[in-house]
């Protein structure tokens, strides 16, 4: 049983986490680079300022891309890398050299670029004006996004504007929850909706590619099957983790906007019209499944206490190298059916899944192969037996990259990379060969 034909197998690494050269050939400072700078941020004092040094060692990327033989590979640009200070004012030549002869090396192996615009490595210059905060950035995000598509778009058909808009507010930005992630989710969904724009309006004609957002989802199921108010919480917790979708893709905008924006600020009407409709296809992260169900958060002015749920895992459900990820491939199959569902059957790309482990290294990855079987065997169920519109898979993560907070001890990679060798060399794990044999039999090996 296979997947459809052209079905799109990935693997995806993003630019804060792999590049290094953190100061390299004019490279502005990101938001990253400085909270990595500050002690006591980050597990073991990790930076990226060196990262898997894939600025240079774009090679052996690419070699281990070919072993993966994977027809996508899904990275990031780093917003100060092409525009130091976040404006147009200068424009880093070399920074989009290297995005060209990246882009140019991929064609040249017969892979398909997948671009994400931002993920979340923002420059410090735009932080210093109130960042995400200050609705000048919509402007700012435009143009960055225009100088890509100009620059970038010949090379290009798969675009992200956003990765992952709800942690970028409720989880990035949470010193103020009860208005910063409203103000926040506001700009971010306008200043997608610009880019959308940009590129529809200019470069669609000529360059012919797709630009979407990617969402992160757990899926959520009702901890109590017996309990009609679980089924309730569950299902809030969707809406809230895909509020930020809800107005680019419902039907239902005007009411959901007025039920999940009810705080701060509001959409206009023209603003409305803008922003509805601009996605070509549906970006997905997914990891794992909650179990929700209903509490009385009383007057608490907290994000999730609008929805007034609590999620928790079950102990049952395997553990993995990260807290927050337990392993449930069945809710991989129910979301895929909900987005079909609730989103009048878009073209879903799952552009993130995977799984870490810490502690000492073992090449004989055998958690990823079952997390990878199970998961990916889900993902086929959802084409063949639901009809999902499935149109591409993305495991993360190429390598073994900084996991944000948690430095380097939470390894995610189909390659290790071994930091004690100051050549950072790759080794391919165990779930190299696995995830490449599924790409070759577009499904599973009889
Ligand atoms: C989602 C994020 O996009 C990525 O940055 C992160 O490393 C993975 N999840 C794993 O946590």
């Amino acid at each position: 049983k296979a997947f459809p034909t052209g079905f799109q197998w990935a693997t995806s690494t993003e630019s804060f986490k792999v590049e290094g050269a953190w100061a390299a050939d004019g490279k502005g400072l990101s938001i990253w680079d400085k909270f990595t700078h500050t002690p006591g941020k980050i597990s073991e004092h990790d930076t990226g300022d060196v990262a898997c040094n894939s600025y240079n060692k774009m090679e052996d990327d690419i070699a281990a891309l070919k072993k993966v033989k994977v027809s996508h590979y899904r990275f990031s640009i780093s917003w100060p890398r092409i525009l130091p200070d976040g404006t147009t004012k200068y424009i880093n030549q070399a920074g989009l050299n290297y995005y060209k002869k990246l882009l140019d090396s991929l064609i040249a192996a017969n892979i398909e670029p997948q671009v994400t615009l931002y993920h979340w490595d923002l420059p410090q210059a735009l932080q210093d004006v109130g960042g995400w905060e200050n609705e000048t950035i919509i402007e700012r995000f435009k143009e960055y996004a225009d100088v890509l598509f100009e620059n970038l778009g010949p090379k290009v058909k798969l675009w992200i504007t956003f990765n992952e808009p709800f942690v970028i507010t409720v989880l990035g930005l949470n010193d103020r929850p009860d208005t910063l992630p409203y103000i926040v989710g506001h700009n971010i969904i306008k200043s997608h909706a610009e880019a959308w724009h940009v590129y529809n309006d200019k470069y669609r004609a000529s360059q012919g590619g797709l630009v979407s957002i990617t969402v992160n989802s757990d899926w959520a199921e009702p901890r109590n099957p017996y309990k009609q108010e679980d089924y309730e919480a569950a299902r809030n917790i969707l809406n809230l983790i895909f509020n930020l979708l809800h107005p680019l893709m419902s039907s239902l905008i005007q009411f959901l906007l007025e039920f999940l924006f009810s705080r701060l600020p509001e959409f206009t009407p023209e603003e409305i019209k803008r922003i509805n409709g601009t996605y070509d296809y549906f970006g997905l992260n997914h990891y794992c499944s909650v179990l929700a169900f209903p509490v009385d958060f009383g007057t608490t002015q907290h994000f999730e206490a609008d929805r007034g749920v609590v999620v928790i895992s079950d102990r049952t459900w395997l553990e993995t190298g990260s807290v927050w990820l337990r392993m449930t491939p069945f809710g991989l199959r129910r979301l895929l059916k909900f987005i079909k569902d609730e989103y009048r059957n878009p073209p879903i790309i799952i552009t993130e899944n995977g799984v870490s482990e810490n502690g000492p290294v073992d090449l004989n990855d055998v958690h990823r192969k079952y997390y990878y079987e199970k998961y990916i065997n889900q993902v086929l169920k959802a084409y063949l037996l639901d009809d999902v519109n499935i149109i591409g898979y993305t495991a993360w993560s190429l390598l073994d990259n900084l996991e944000w907070g948690v430095g380097y001890t939470e390894r995610f990679g189909l390659f290790y990379v071994n930091r004690t060798d100051p050549d950072l060399p790759r080794t391919p794990k165990a779930s190299v060969s696995f995830y490449s044999s599924i790409i070759s039999c577009n499904g599973f090996p009889d």
